[in-house]
């Protein structure tokens, strides 16, 4: 295996007697984007300090480039960062805000002048140089906030959650920007975000993180589809806890009181006269308590054997309405085991099915 760009050991860190880092370990690959997933309060934040070298850590070995950094101060480590708030300097324009990095690293006039250039060019802010930060969007702001990260040529960028200040449209629009910007650049990226569709859209591998521990890492779809902690299974998608799961068709094999997440993407819903081909004798019936009109497809309620799960049906397709009795089809289950999960298929499914169906 190649060397990793990036690599944490065992990672400590307390205040007081709290733990924000409980014994942390990853490596990252050079040219990743990763995503550092997890509720607030998790301890994202104090990885990218700790790898930064804006906090130490109690103990653990930091590694980036296969140099060990813990006793290399902060601006020797070669790291950009942009932070949630856009920390830009008010009284400088977007040029000088730029050019901030370079004039204190001592780059003559005219070099700074064609990087900061470059950058804007990079970045798409091209005649907007003179203007000052209350003159632009957030969206721009951010975008100055990223060229003066970049500025320097840092080995490594970290954004925590770049995003949060801004509108949700402007954020997914500024996302797949992102994405471009870095593999053009081709920088190795973490990015924090407590906004999943946020981290799934743009991260090459995900971090999950929760009580300052590391639940799961593995690609999006790893984390999606097989998630082995009880913690990411309910974290991630749109879980609807189901207990004693045997009771439904189809997993009759589980044993008895076994609690289960079932995501929605995981059930089929079928009108009463609509086919459901071969797994007619495992159906389970449903009464629709709620329809919502969700822009790009329908958002169902479903009560089923007492338990209330969420459904969705594409728009186009025979409409369904509140009160209407469905039939309902599980293809899988989250089986919740203690600290861990493990995925359960419908025994109506052949295993070319269940590994092939989402
Ligand atoms: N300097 C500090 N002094 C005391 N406690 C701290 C300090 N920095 C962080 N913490 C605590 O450590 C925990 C982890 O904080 P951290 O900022 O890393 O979380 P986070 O995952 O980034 O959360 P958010 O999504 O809200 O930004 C929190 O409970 C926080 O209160
Ligand atoms: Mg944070």
């Amino acid at each position: 295996m190649k060397q990793a760009y990036v690599e944490l050991r065992d990672i400590n860190k307390t205040f007081g007697d709290f733990r924000a880092s409980d014994h942390v370990s990853f490596s990252i690959q050079k040219g990743k984007l990763i995503g550092l997933l997890g509720p607030s309060g998790s301890g994202k934040t104090t990885i990218l300090r700790i790898l930064a070298g804006l906090e130490t850590a109690d103990s653990g070995e930091i590694y980036i480039d296969g140099r060990k950094v813990n006793n290399i101060p902060a601006s020797k480590r070669g790291i950009g960062f942009v932070f949630q708030s856009y920390a830009l300097f008010r009284y400088k324009t977007v040029f000088d805000n730029i050019a901030f990095g370079l004039k204190i690293q001592k780059w003559q006039k005219a070099d700074i002048k064609t990087r900061v250039e470059e950058l804007i060019e990079l970045v798409g802010l091209k005649g907007m140089e003179k203007r000052y930060p209350n003159q632009l969007s957030g969206g721009q702001r951010q975008r100055v906030a990223f060229a003066r990260a970049l500025a320097t040529q840092p080995q490594l960028l970290l954004l925590d959650e770049p995003f949060a200040a801004i509108d949700a449209k402007v954020r997914t629009e500024l996302r797949s920007w992102l994405r471009e910007l870095i593999s053009t650049v081709g920088i190795t990226s973490i990015f924090v975000t407590h906004d999943q569709d946020e981290a799934i859209e743009v991260a090459d591998e995900i971090i999950i993180t929760n009580h300052g521990r590391i639940e799961q890492i593995g690609t999006p779809m790893e984390i999606y589809l097989k998630p082995t902690n009880a913690f990411t299974a309910q974290f991630i998608g749109r879980p609807t806890i189901i207990e004693n799961i045997s009771r439904f068709r189809g997993f009759e094999q589980a044993p008895d009181h076994l609690k289960a997440v079932l995501r929605p993407e995981c059930i089929s819903v079928r009108k009463k006269q609509e086919k459901h081909k071969k797994y007619e004798a495992s159906l389970e019936e449903g009464a629709v308590e709620q329809v919502s009109f969700r822009g790009s497809d329908i958002e169902l309620k479903i009560r089923v054997k007492g338990s209330l799960v969420t459904a969705f049906r594409q728009i186009g397709e025979p409409e369904i309405t509140e009160g209407e009795k469905v039939d309902l089809f599980f293809y899988r289950m989250y089986v919740l085991d203690g600290d861990n999960a493990y995925t359960i298929t419908n025994q109506a499914l052949t295993v070319e099915e269940s590994v092939y169906r989402i």
